[in-house]
């Protein structure tokens, strides 16, 4: 705990977010601001998937009319569709990034990569024009060959090595962490490479998932040695890891009962509640002073955004500035218990009906 009462963070940004569409889309797209953000950085798995520019400009349209107050970078989805060309073009358009998922590990990823060579000429293409590559870092799950939830991350890494071995220029990001082997990788890669960290996986571990469906996510929580090396690297304010919220509403239904084949939905949701949580969360670990690195510099930098986006360098976006909540006045600040869409879906957030110890005062 710091004797700090009073932050101040200049232009947050969410370099991972699921903002859904449709009536989903309405309810939480305005949520990335109300939690202090006004970058967005947006997670193609629609159904169906982004995969044309055409698709990108749509969606970022469909976004900047429920919300225009939010900076929304574009994503592809990595398919068979998209080709060398393809990336020049969405390149031009201001497409930032191609989001890889192995098949089947996680929420609408059906469509997702079996093997990375084929795609070697579209890595080629990416890193020559410098768009960003994002890797959902998990292998799927295969009995036979001991492959499980818990080793689907660490059994990933040697594909980013190859990857970054392969394509040294190329900009990668290992999406959502979750384990010590994962961040020591990313540290032995070089500049290019580069690690978002969730607010869940700062909070929970095995434990908080198992039998608890709202905290389930891919990849699952791991370890506390795991918890403990994410929580390190943020303390030492290492520039190549920054934040991704992979904040990812699901309707209560769909997590809180096991319909499906592959049983309840895995997602967290936070985008309403993201920067105190975070502010909480690393006060709570002792790093109240890495806040603005890890929500806001870094990330940029990586990203090259003052590049991508002129007007929000030239103090496009003020900073927001956050307040220590005093304990007597927690359980004014508590999360709401439910977000409910115009077609009735009812989202619950992350730590629903729990204090939060800090609060936006000014954005
Ligand atoms: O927990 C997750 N939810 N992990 C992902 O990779 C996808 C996300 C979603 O879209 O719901
Ligand atoms: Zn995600």
């Amino acid at each position: 705990m710091s004797s700090l009462t009073e932050i101040s963070v200049s232009s947050p940004a969410d370099f991972h977010v699921h903002l859904r569409q449709g009536p989903m889309s309405s309810l939480v797209t305005p949520h990335v601001r109300e939690g202090g953000f006004s970058l967005a950085y947006v997670m193609p798995n629609l159904k169906p998937p982004i995969t044309t520019t055409e698709q990108a400009l749509a969606y970022k349209h469909d976004l900047e009319k429920i919300d225009p107050r939010v900076h929304y970078l574009m994503t592809l989805y990595l398919s068979p569709e998209l080709t060398p060309d393809e990336i020049r073009k969405a390149k031009k358009a201001g497409i930032v990034g191609v989001k890889s998922y192995p098949r089947g590990v996680t929420t609408n990823s059906d469509g997702g990569i079996e093997s990375y060579e084929v795609y070697y000429p579209v890595f080629e293409a990416m890193q020559e024009v410098d768009m960003v590559l994002n890797l959902h870092g998990e292998v799927p799950s295969d009995a036979s060959a001991n492959v499980h939830v818990l080793n689907a991350e660490p059994t990933f890494l040697p594909h980013l090595f190859a990857l970054h071995a392969a394509f040294p220029r190329l900009r990668i990001v290992l999406e959502h962490a979750t384990t010590r082997v994962a961040i020591e990788a990313v540290k032995s890669c070089g500049n290019t490479v580069g690690c978002t960290i969730t607010p869940h996986h700062l909070a929970l571990t095995v434990d908080d998932w198992a039998g608890q469906a709202l905290n389930f996510c891919k990849p699952v929580a791991k370890y506390p040695d795991d918890r403990q090396a994410l929580r390190q690297v943020i303390r030492d304010g290492h520039p190549r890891f920054f934040l991704g919220s992979d904040s990812a509403p699901h309707p209560s239904h769909a997590k809180t009962t096991c319909a499906t084949d592959h049983g309840c939905a895995a997602g967290i949701y936070t985008s309403p509640i993201l920067l105190p949580l975070v502010t909480d969360l690393l006060d709570s670990f002792g790093a109240l002073d890495k806040v603005e690195g890890f929500v806001s510099r870094f990330g940029r930098v990586f990203y090259k955004v003052d590049e991508l986006a002129p007007a929000l360098r030239d103090g496009g976006d003020a900073a927001v500035v956050l307040r220590q909540v005093p304990p007597e006045r927690l359980q004014d600040n508590r999360v709401p218990e439910r977000y409910v869409s115009a077609d009735g879906q009812d989202v619950i957030p992350f730590w629903a009906g729990r204090g939060i110890r800090w609060e936006i005062v000014k954005q």
